[in-house]
């Protein structure tokens, strides 16, 4: 009866190819600090962003299954490219098929949502990997918000392999970001609001800032979807109260822990250390 009790209570989920999720999980601590998460980083098949949709597809339905094996009962997408290319087949096929008590939740729903409130000119602004830009998510999902807003999409490839060698500081950095934003807002020169679409590019964030003008919102994913998922939490409480509260995170790569705990360390701004799994 007791371990019935104790393994009813679950952790939550959150995913990411790499190090990216990071940069949300670090603002889900900030506003939900009370939950127990466990972080998976596939950081092994990193980047997924240049793969098909089939490949992103089985990465990452591998990866919630797993957290799912460890008790999760509620998995955050923190990535765009698995929100943009998974999302929706798992929950239309596998949630229902195999875990109809279980839920994933993706990112983009959450920062677009957010949009409206922020532009001044309706002219948006989206970075994000070849993946996220290329299955238009985006566009489709501002389109049913309000069909007058135009959004500008742009691939940046190099990003996310400079995030991943732990480059995003370098000066090798500089030249790609100035790149692409200077392409974005040459295709339209109205945009006032720039989204990191993908949640590694929040770690190259003082470069973004320094070649980006003044007027230009630059917004990063991670507080809406906090924000989003204690919004979740509280229309939800058959999840919540199945959620553990005990303040820990457990962390998951399918990398090399030395190089994670390094890195991840440095992200979130305490030590961490990981386990290596294999999907
Ligand atoms: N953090 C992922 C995203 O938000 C990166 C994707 C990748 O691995 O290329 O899209």
């Amino acid at each position: 009866m007791e371990e019935k009790e104790l393994s009813k209570l679950k952790p939550i989920g959150v995913f990411d190819s790499g190090y990216g999720g990071l940069t949300i999980l670090k603002e889900i601590l900030r506003l939900l600090p009370q939950y127990d998460y466990i972080y998976l980083g596939d950081n092994a098949r990193a980047p997924y962003g240049t793969r098909s949709f089939d490949v992103v597809y089985d990465f990452t339905r591998q990866a919630v299954e797993e957290l799912f094996s460890r008790g999760c009962r509620l998995v955050i997408l923190a990535c765009n490219t698995a929100s943009a290319k998974a999302l929706r087949t798992l929950q239309e096929q596998l949630i229902p098929d195999k875990y109809p008590d279980h839920r994933v939740l993706g990112v983009i729903l959450p920062t677009v949502e957010c949009l409206p409130v922020i532009t001044k000119t309706g002219h948006i602004g989206l970075l994000a990997t070849p993946g996220t830009v290329k299955s238009h998510s985006y566009k489709l999902e501002v389109a049913k918000i309000d069909p007058e807003m135009t959004i500008t999409e742009v691939e940046c490839p190099m990003w996310v392999p400079l995030v991943e060698s732990g480059e995003f500081d370098g000066p090798g950095a500089d030249y790609f970001v100035k790149k692409r934003i200077n392409t974005l807002l040459e295709m339209d020169p109205q945009i006032d609001t720039m989204i990191l679409g993908c949640t590694h590019y929040p770690l190259l964030l003082p470069k973004i800032r320094q070649y980006t003008p003044k007027g230009v919102s630059i917004l990063a994913q991670g507080e809406f979807v906090a924000r989003s998922l204690e919004n979740y939490m509280k229309r939800h409480s058959e999840i919540e109260g199945e959620t553990s509260k005990g303040g820990s995170v457990q962390f998951l790569t399918t990398e090399n822990t030395d190089k994670f705990d390094s890195l991840a360390s440095l992200f979130l701004g305490k030590d961490v250390i990981s386990s290596r799994i294999y999907l």
